[in-house]
């Protein structure tokens, strides 16, 4: 693999251990990744030396060098283990061979889990940890704070009082290796709803523990430390897990087989513009990215779905569509409904139904009800549906 190992300092006495994998194509097996990912870890440098978190076994070369470069011959004291999933714990059991004697930090759930991924070595010595709990390094004073679901249920993180860091886990992570000049919203709003989206009460659970906190800098497990301007970074995550939108602004999710149904949304699309709606995204789930149409729908406060009818039911790719919204928890928002249908018009119906299973979803009329390809009358209605939109 192109692992890039990123060896630099957050301050004088902790050090960035991670790497950017630039070869992976599918992060999670599901969500493409243009500019690869990092997996984040650090050392804190004091009387007892500390590793926050180890990495993807894809990286763990560059990682085992990366924490000799820092370390020296050293053994670590302590690694820190905030979460299970295999991008973080991937190259844990390799390190307890090179590092016998290092304690291994976390909570009770995260052994457990620990343990139904590797065996763990007969002699390992761990400090099980629970909310609150201190553990001083010297000058360093590490507290764990329990994030249970943010992502998954053993997730803690950990705030170092001395320097005022926050290692946050997968929370203000985001899609994009370190070396990469991106925009951080974009990609970071994409890996939050698709990955965290659906435990926004989980997340807003951390957030409030985490006001209570004199924080200076954030050091997530994946994405860029964030140093500057927290309160930006922290306004995006309460804004996205309280499922409230973030824009103005709609987005078109098309299901078209053959062109005809996209060839309405278009000129939905083109309506729209003309009565002054500023922002509208126009997301071909058949061929564009389905994590980016997630992040839009959640981004802008109203989503039109068109689709054409597929075996008495809607199109598969919208159907995967509504599948990820309500397991994301969708909500709060207003829908427009295109159909299609040459013969017995169904996905009208079907995606009526799956938007009303959500929460606090209104849906607009009329129903733009296509047969084959727009004509006098469907391209009324869609008038009239852009003026409700409008
Ligand atoms: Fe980055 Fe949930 O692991």
């Amino acid at each position: 693999m192109n692992a890039i190992a990123q060896n630099k300092s957050i301050t004088d006495t902790i050090q960035y251990v991670g790497v950017d994998d630039k070869e992976i194509r599918l992060f999670e097996s599901q969500y493409i990744v243009p500019n690869g990912v990092s997996y984040n870890s650090y050392v804190i440098l004091d009387d007892k030396n500390v590793v926050m978190d180890s990495v993807d076994l894809r990286a763990e070369k560059e990682w085992f060098a990366n924490l000799e470069t820092v370390l020296g011959e050293k053994e670590p004291d302590y690694i820190v283990v905030s979460h299970v999933e295999p991008d973080h714990s991937g190259s844990l059991q390799k390190f307890m061979e090179k590092y016998p004697h290092t304690k291994l930090v976390c909570n009770a759930k995260t052994l457990a889990m620990l343990s139904q991924f590797f065996t763990m070595p007969a002699d390992m010595e761990s400090v099980i940890v629970k909310e609150g709990d201190e553990l001083v390094l010297g000058k360093h004073t590490l507290t764990f704070i329990m994030a249970p679901m943010v992502h998954w249920p053993e997730v803690m993180v950990t705030y170092e009082k001395t320097e005022k860091v926050l290692f946050s886990a997968d929370g203000f992570g985001k899609f994009g290796a370190l070396d990469t000049e991106e925009d951080w919203a974009c990609e970071a709003r994409r890996y939050y709803f698709n990955i965290v989206g659906k435990y926004g009460m989980q997340v807003q659970a951390l957030l409030k523990k985490a006001a209570a906190l004199d924080i200076r800098t954030i050091c997530p497990l994946h994405g860029p430390v964030l140093s500057e301007n927290l309160e930006y970074y922290i306004g995006k995550y309460q804004i996205w897990s309280s499922y409230e939108p973030e824009d103005e602004g709609v987005l078109i999710a098309i299901a078209s087989i053959h062109g005809h149904t996209k060839q309405a949304a278009q000129k939905l699309a083109e309506l729209l513009r003309s009565k002054g709606v500023e922002k509208v995204a126009v997301a071909d789930l058949a061929r564009d990215d389905m994590a980016e149409a997630i992040e839009d729908a959640f981004r802008y406060d109203r989503l039109v779905v068109a689709a054409a009818t597929y075996d008495t039911g809607v199109f598969p790719c919208m159907d995967s569509f509504l599948t990820r919204l309500k397991s994301k928890n969708f909500q709060k928002r207003t829908v427009g409904i295109i159909e299609n249908g040459s013969w017995a018009p169904m996905a009208g119906k079907v995606m009526k139904e799956r938007l009303m299973e959500m929460k606090e979803v209104t849906i607009l009329e009329p129903v733009v009800s296509i047969k084959s390809a727009l004509d006098e009358t469907s391209a009324k209605q869609l008038e009239e549906l852009a003026q409700a939109l409008a």
